[in-house]
């Protein structure tokens, strides 16, 4: 069991900033990636078609052998954690408690911030896993659409990355937050510029290091942790794989190797293809 490696999803190549975390903190363990290109963006889709989406990559990588399940799409977290949680014969953990429970450590205002997409912060995922921690606790949300086209295109040091951050950030900070929880797999990428625009006394919350940690801890618990050898990462993705390739890249920091396209979602198929 403990050679088996960690299965991740994302919509597309955003995951990456949780995977950079992941493979940080636990450098001997296999990954495999699935990014769902051909039908991303989550972010702005029906809670039923996200949690559809959740369980295809599920069972995708359920064929591949896995010993614990991330996923590291916000939107898929808010919907589809506890079925996956339900169904699946392994440990599936998201990011959104994660993140939460990172904020309620942190705050000392009671006054929380959440930025993601439109689908994510609708359906009121952070606010509820913030809230159960803490029912004091005050959750401002706001939705930042332009953030992932903005990080897709490699533009995050570009004056057009300052201005939507003024734009979607000023009313949170005039809230009084002192926690903001970057509730998407992109807003990573952002991260200096939303820490320049809050100002210096608003903690920034990653929920993907966090998951990282909890993943670690999880496996560490139940004995599956993978202390020797260095691990590899494998990438399959759904469609694009060129701009996978380039933009994951960029993200992660090194070149992606071993990514193929998939040509069914079908896991009856998947089951018996090579
Ligand atoms: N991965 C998505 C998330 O974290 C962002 C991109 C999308 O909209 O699919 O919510």
């Amino acid at each position: 069991m403990q050679k088996l490696a960690i299965g991740m999803f994302d919509s597309g190549v955003g995951g990456m900033t949780v995977l950079r975390e992941v493979r940080e903190l636990l450098p001997h363990e296999h990954i495999i990636y699935f990014g769902d290109t051909a039908r991303v963006p989550y972010g702005n889709k029906s809670p039923r078609m996200v949690t559809k989406y959740a369980l295809e990559s599920a069972l995708f990588l359920l064929t591949k052998g896995i010993k614990l399940l991330i996923i590291a799409c916000n939107t898929s977290s808010a919907f589809a954690l506890r079925i996956l949680q339900r169904r699946m014969p392994v440990p599936v953990i998201g990011v959104i408690s994660p993140g939460a429970k990172e904020a309620v450590r942190n705050t000392t205002s009671g006054r929380v911030g959440v930025i993601g997409t439109r689908t994510t912060i609708r359906s009121m995922a952070y606010d509820r896993s913030i809230r159960k921690l803490d029912p004091g606790i005050e959750v401002f949300s706001q939705a930042c659409p332009l953030f992932v086209p903005i990080v897709e295109e490699g533009l995050e040091h570009d004056e057009i990355a300052s201005l939507m951050a003024r734009k979607y950030l000023d009313s949170l900070k005039r809230s009084g937050i002192d926690v903001l929880v970057m509730g998407c797999t992109h807003y990573p990428v952002l991260e200096d510029v939303i820490r320049k625009t809050m100002g210096k006394d608003v903690k920034i919350v990653h929920s993907g290091k966090e998951t990282a940690k909890e993943a670690r801890m999880i496996l560490e618990e139940k004995g599956l942790f993978n202390r020797r050898g260095r691990g590899k990462c494998e990438y399959f993705v759904t469609d694009a794989p060129e701009s996978f390739h380039e933009i994951g890249g960029r993200i992660l920091g090194e070149p992606l190797t071993h990514v193929r396209t998939l040509k069914s979602l079908d896991y009856r198929e998947l089951l018996f293809s090579s």
